[in-house]
């Protein structure tokens, strides 16, 4: 029988990872780890998706990335049950919507950046017990300092600094992640899910669909499936998106 892939996805209940789960576990041969920090929350996104008969499993994990003891138990739990991991999905973030000056600041840097980090340094073992592995860093255009340069881009306007000073910082440490993993055999990825409906922008119809202009996040789901199937294997190390290479 061939082994199960192992993948865990931060921020799973909801958006891209609920998407993500969705797809992903559609393959029979995979096993989907829903991260998420609300067990109520990801209970009812697990039932949801077993509903639509999928074909690989699901398992519900317990994981904030801004709590240590909440990471430090989550390894525990994929070590006693896998003792490996095959794929990270880096997902869960936020753009603190309704927040501003320091709070906004503090929250948008605590989950993209230094929960990122700290989710993805405290795994790293169990990945690399993997003979496959993939660190899947879940990044936005927002944070391409090339595009937010480049008048000609439509990610040039002054808006979003926070977030997007903390997806920049996302892709720095992913770049960093990719040199010090590559020789290990783990590929590393900054992945721009695109614009698609979600709660990131808020809890109204307006905020969810971004002015109706946010597609679906089922597209983001398909894009890390072909990561995951090993389709973007030769973009190791790159910031992209379902279609190719975006400019740091
Ligand atoms: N949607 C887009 O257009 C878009 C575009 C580019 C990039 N992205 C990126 O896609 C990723 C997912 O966002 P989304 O659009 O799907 O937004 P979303 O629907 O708001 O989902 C965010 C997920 O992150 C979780 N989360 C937040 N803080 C957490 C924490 N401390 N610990 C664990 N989980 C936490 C949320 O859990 P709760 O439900 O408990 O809050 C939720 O499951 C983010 O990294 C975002 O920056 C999204």
């Amino acid at each position: 029988m061939t082994e199960q892939t192992i993948i865990l996805i931060t921020g799973a209940n909801s958006g891209v990872g609920y998407a993500t789960t969705q797809v992903l576990a559609s393959y029979p041969n995979n096993h989907i780890i829903m991260g998420c920090r609300d067990l109520a929350k990801g209970q009812y996104a697990l039932t949801e998706i077993q509903n639509t008969d999928p074909k690989g499993t699901i398992s519900l994990l317990q994981l904030d990335v801004e709590d240590d003891t909440s990471i430090s138990k989550a390894i525990d739990t994929v070590t006693q049950q896998f003792n490996r991991l095959d794929v990270l999905v880096s997902n869960a973030g936020t753009a603190a919507p309704g927040t501003s000056g320091r709070a906004q600041l503090s929250q948008i840097f605590s989950i993209n950046v230094f929960g990122a980090m700290l989710v993805s340094e405290a795994f790293i073992p169990l990945l690399l017990k993997s003979h496959r592995p993939y660190l899947i860093q879940v990044s936005s255009g927002l944070g391409s300092v090339t595009q937010a340069c480049d008048p000609q881009s439509p990610y040039y306007p002054a808006a979003w600094d926070e977030y997007r000073m903390s997806k920049a910082a996302l892709n720095m440490m992913t770049i960093q992640m990719h040199k010090r993993l590559q020789e290990r055999n783990v590929r590393v990825f900054a992945f721009c899910p695109g614009l698609v409906r979600s709660s990131l922008r808020g809890e109204s119809e307006e905020a969810v669909s971004a002015g109706g202009q946010a597609g679906d996040p089922l597209e983001s789901g398909r894009g890390i499936l072909g990561i995951v199937l090993g389709e973007r294997d030769g973009e190791a190390g790159g910031f992209i998106n379902k279609d190719g290479r975006l400019a740091w």
